[in-house]
């Protein structure tokens, strides 16, 4: 909002204000700065307009309409910072008719660090519920919805006023948390990392680099290596193919000046990729549109220079913007936009001349072979310099003729864009339903098959090409694809809309995916989205994640939880040493990249406490105790909800300690936001899985 917009409305506030018997004046929550509000969107979307609900309708609560108020987009905060001399909040709180997710949520009103209204839960269509409360005495109110459930639910502060005698009250955006670092620094011998299972196809070339920490340098061998496959002593990168399908279990050997390390490391050569969640990068969440060849080649060195292979890190994803866009007057634009209009979508935006420069050159050669822009010039030297550090690289496009960004896409060129990618050397394929929106029925007539279709078109491409190429379909869920991505043959898919780098979006999606833990599994993920760690921004807007250092922590443990995808979204040149203790910790990657492949459910909620727990391949159970309130609590899990009898021991994978045995339950101080992520084992069981050989 401009200063000036906001000026006159504050001076509106200020002579609307009701005056009191004692003289108090009041001012309309809608007149303080919206921009501080923090839900969904909030800082890439407007602020929240005063009067109106997030889809800009009038604001409407169980049928009851509101002339003042704002409307808010999940999960959403706002802090207002006072004089002491405030005396009374007054509001109207519900969901708007027009929330799309039902609820129910919850109102919550803290003063000073204490609650002083805990609203009970409220769904769609309920009457608005009034809050009066005596705030005389309070510095900073805190006014938070909690969407327990729901992404996409639209709430309102309705005619919410608040009187005071001194200054008037400002909303603010909290000041940042110092970040604090928990990960250990990993030991100087050497230790086996991540992934203990890799699934390939036979005769398919094997990409393969083994994790280990520890001083270089170092040696690896192995032994009962199948025929075919071969080992760079030096690096640790397996390579070769393996003809003949079935298990093959190499035992792999790490030795540095300090010590040896060996595991066992199982190549399951057959139809199944990515037996566990692919760990890597992608371009989208910082370099977005503007995204060079020469941003994804650093970022690759970068996961060099700080070790990243070392914790399993090994995907280098290009996402959007590789290739050209179609000029203005290309006819494609013209055909899609009546295609739009005859739908009932908004109308399609052709991209403006000043976009082209850089992305300008025809779509295909000559032969329809797709062609890179100008800022990928070479491709191919690209993925070489990416495989040549031992890493793997990923590719992005679309089953529509234009992708989200409105470059080319692959629609009737499919098999040969597979072949494409094959022969350039890519290693994943993120595939984006975008503008094949306008070859289908809207949604709510969609059939599964339309919904299916395209990606199994392009599964099927991607299986004749004589490399494997992980495949990661991206339609946010549509159809709860979740239900049938493995039968297309998706290795992963998205299961929303796109994150950001808000506790309201992060959490939103994280704590929302229980009920699809049943459909994750080796080599068929369920997706809620790039990392919003370190700095991100998507280009316009770069920034250090707007998250507090405790929500990083929840949302890294979530994801291990959840056995997502981990990928990172942020930019490596500005990697700062909490993000990169997010990321190292192997303990908590062990986690994510568990063989069993069972992802968390959430197994006890006590309101804006959660319990959520995953079943390891070692019988022991990883165990997230997470608090999405605004103070400090305690959280307990039971061992009778995790399925378990007698003495554990609870290890903080975050501080990698045990915390000594525990029977029948263990609790423990989480913060606000925050969690204590933990592993309950049997005693005698050690934690280190390289000495056991697991
Ligand atoms: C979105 C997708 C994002 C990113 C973007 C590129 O649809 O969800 O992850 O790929 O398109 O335009």
């Amino acid at each position: 909002m401009s200063g000036f917009l906001k000026h006159v409305l504050a001076s509106v506030a200020v002579l609307v204000s009701a005056v009191g018997l004692r003289g108090e004046k009041s001012t309309p929550l809608s007149a303080l700065d919206l921009d501080c509000v923090v839900h969904v969107r909030s800082r890439i979307a407007p602020p929240p307009k005063p009067g109106q609900s997030v889809s800009g309708s009038p604001i409407s609560i169980g049928g009851r309409k509101f002339a003042d108020g704002f409307g808010m987009h999940g999960i959403s905060r706002l802090q207002i910072e006072m004089d002491g001399r405030a005396t009374r909040f007054t509001a109207w709180t519900g969901l708007t008719d027009d929330s799309p997710d039902p609820g129910p949520v919850w109102y919550e009103i803290l003063g000073d660090g204490r609650m002083l209204y805990e609203g009970e839960p409220i769904k769609r269509g309920d009457a608005a519920r009034e809050v009066d409360l005596d705030i005389s005495g309070i510095r900073t109110l805190v006014l938070v919805v909690h969407s327990p459930d729901y992404f996409n639910v639209h709430t309102a502060w309705a005619a919410a006023r608040i009187a005071y005698e001194g200054e008037t009250p400002r909303a603010v955006i909290p000041p940042r948390e110092k970040p604090y670092i928990l990960t250990p620094p990993s030991p100087r011998e050497p230790r086996i990392n991540g992934a203990a299972v890799f699934g390939v196809r036979p005769g398919s070339p094997v990409l393969f680099q083994v994790a280990a920490t520890g001083d270089r340098p170092m040696r690896f061998a192995a032994e009962n290596m199948p025929s075919g496959l071969a080992l760079d002593a030096a690096t640790g990168r397996f390579s070769g193919k393996i003809a003949r399908p079935g298990k093959y279990s190499v035992l792999v050997s790490a030795s540095n000046a300090l010590g040896k390390a060996a595991r066992e490391i199982t190549f399951v050569v057959g139809d199944t990729l990515a037996l566990t969640p692919p760990m890597g990068w992608n371009s989208w969440n910082c370099f977005a549109d503007h995204v060079t060849a020469e941003d994804v080649r650093t970022t690759a060195d970068l996961f060099m220079k700080h070790g990243l292979p070392n914790h399993g890190w090994s995907y280098i994803n290009i996402d959007d913007f590789w290739m050209t866009r179609p000029p203005p007057d290309d006819a494609l634009w013209e055909k899609l936009a009546g295609r739009a209009i005859e739908r009932g979508y908004a109308p399609l935006k052709v991209p403006g001349a000043d976009d082209l420069p850089r992305l300008a050159s025809p779509a295909r050669d000559s032969e329809g072979r797709i062609n890179a822009n100008p800022r990928f010039a070479d491709m191919q030297g690209l993925v070489d310099h990416v495989h040549s550090l031992g890493l793997k690289i990923g590719i992005y496009s679309s089953p529509g003729p234009l992708t989200c960004g409105r470059c080319t896409g692959s629609f009737g060129h499919e098999e040969q864009d597979a072949r494409r990618f094959a022969e350039w050397g890519f290693d994943l394929l993120k595939y984006d339903w975008c503008s094949y929106r306008f070859f289908v029925p809207p949604y709510d007539r969609i059939s599964k098959e339309e919904l299916q279709r395209p990606f199994i078109v392009m599964h099927e491409a991607l299986a004749k090409q004589p490399r494997d190429i992980v495949f990661s379909m991206c339609q946010y869920g549509l159809g709860d694809s979740w239900e049938w991505g493995a039968d297309v043959g998706a290795n992963l898919w998205r299961t929303t809309r796109d994150i950001i780098d808000t506790w309201s979006s992060m959490s939103g999606i994280g704590f929302s995916q229980s009920e699809l833990a049943q459909y994750a599994g080796p080599g068929h993920w369920n997706d809620p989205d790039i990392m919003v760690i370190g700095h991100v921004g998507w280009h316009a807007a770069r920034r250090a994640s707007r998250l507090t250092p405790d929500e990083q922590y929840t949302h890294v443990s979530l994801w291990s939880l959840l056995a997502a995808p981990l990928l990172i979204g942020c930019d490596l040149t500005r990697l700062d040493d909490f993000t990169l203790n997010l990321i190292t910790n192997d303990e908590v990657i062990a986690v994510n990249q568990d063989p069993l492949g069972r992802a968390a459910r959430r197994v006890s909620r006590d309101r804006n406490l959660e319990v959520w727990a995953r079943p390891l391949a070692d019988g022991s159970v990883a165990v997230g105790l997470f608090n999405r309130g605004e103070l400090p609590a305690r959280v307990t899990t039971r061992w009778d909800n995790l399925g378990i009898h007698g003495a554990r021991v609870v290890r903080d994978l975050w501080r990698q300690r045990d915390l000594g045995s525990f029977e029948g339950e263990f609790s423990a101080e989480v913060a606000r936001h925050g969690v204590v992520f933990v592993k309950l084992y049997k005693f005698g069981k050690t934690m280190d899985k390289n000495k056991q050989g697991e």
